[in-house]
């Protein structure tokens, strides 16, 4: 079965609790595709070249330590606005989005760019300073003794510079589902988006 899941959306809106459930109740393989810029965005802070760090990315890179720390996600958002890093990363994201199984994969630019054919396309979003409190509470949980003020500082940063990049910018697909997580929890979003996939495999 090929069946694509595509989860777009801004910084810790609740992307990838979404995508580990719906993969998890579906059966199918889930690509974190953030984790693929922030690899490449770590290997430029130890002074690649960014394009060359994209294009030398290998699976193991993605399972390095510190990827989740506020420092490479800036990273990360700055070397994902090049064009020519973009790229290099299309080709992994559309193999892992085609095999046999089915596949979810989150991202900013999974259901416009890497796989605009999807079977079902969701943008997960939630109110900036809600998603600030959601991330500072998992980095305080990690040991991190930063102010929230620069976390939610960080998370807005970031959604600006996505947003407005020229190529594959933070945008929904105009066939996208919205789910606004703000005022849902864990379960109630888990449970819109299992919705949409029993629709859309209803549908085949
Ligand atoms: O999803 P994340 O927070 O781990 O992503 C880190 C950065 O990587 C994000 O700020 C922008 C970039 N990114 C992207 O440009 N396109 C994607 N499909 C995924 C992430």
């Amino acid at each position: 079965m090929r069946f694509t899941v595509a989860i777009d959306g801004p910084a810790a809106a609740g992307k990838g609790t979404i995508s580990r459930a719906v993969a998890e109740r579906f059966g199918l393989a889930h690509l974190d595709t953030g984790l693929l810029y922030r690899a490449t965005g770590r290997r430029v802070m130890a002074g690649e070249d960014p394009v060359a760090a994209a294009r030398a990315l290998r699976p193991a890179d993605l399972e390095a330590d510190g990827l989740r720390s506020p420092e490479v996600a800036q990273a990360a958002s700055r070397i994902a606005a090049l064009p020519a890093v973009r790229a290099a990363l299309v080709a992994f994201q559309r193999d892992f989005a085609r095999r046999e199984g089915g596949a979810v994969l989150d991202g900013r630019d999974i259901g416009t760019v890497i796989c605009p054919r999807a079977e079902v396309k969701l943008f997960v979003t939630a109110r900036a300073d809600i998603r600030a409190r959601r991330r500072f509470d998992e980095l305080c949980a990690g040991g991190y003794e930063g102010a929230y003020e620069q976390v939610l500082a960080d998370v807005e940063a970031r959604d600006m510079r996505d947003r407005e990049r020229a190529d594959a910018p933070l945008r929904p697909a105009r066939d996208a589902v919205a789910i606004d997580t703000s005022e849902l929890d864990i379960e109630a979003a888990v449970a819109r988006a299992v919705a949409e996939v029993d629709a859309a495999l209803g549908r085949r």
